[in-house]
């Protein structure tokens, strides 16, 4: 066996902190599959960040946009668009919700308006929900 590099072994602890947060890695995700139309399935039961009620995670995209769901519920879900409804800006996972970083608007985990400068919540996006499979878009 080689002996690994410092550079190496920092860049690899960086990748596994990088992939253990609330939002799925694109290439290694397997719980998302892409549909005809843009829009996308996902197995909930493979996203650790729902696996509570209140939790929440970026999925992938709808049509080209940015989508979350959150649990709201025992069984109950929502999705929602990712894009900031101030001016487009793509917002971000953080503590308490998400947070769009051009002029600090925040939303809940379940996408509701915190405090603007955006005047609504993140735009909700149509999400069904069978046997654990979500459909979105
Ligand atoms: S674009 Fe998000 S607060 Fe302005």
């Amino acid at each position: 066996m080689e002996p690994i590099s410092r550079r190496s072994f920092i860049a690899g602890v960086c990748a596994v902190v990088a992939l253990s947060g609330s939002e799925l890695p694109a290439a290694a995700n397997t719980a998302v599959k892409k549909l005809p139309g843009g829009r996308i399935s996902v197995n909930l039961k493979a996203v650790p960040a729902l696996a509570k009620v209140g939790g929440a995670a970026k999925i992938g995209s709808v049509k080209g946009v940015p989508v979350a769901i959150a649990r709201i519920g025992t069984s109950k879900y929502i999705a929602f668009n990712l894009l900031c409804p101030h001016q487009g800006v793509p917002v971000v996972r953080n503590e308490k919700g998400w947070i769009c970083n051009a002029h600090s608007s925040e939303f809940e985990a379940d996408g509701d308006l915190v405090l603007g400068p955006a005047t609504t919540g993140l735009a909700r996006v149509p999400i069904k929900v069978s046997r654990n499979v979500a459909t979105l878009g």
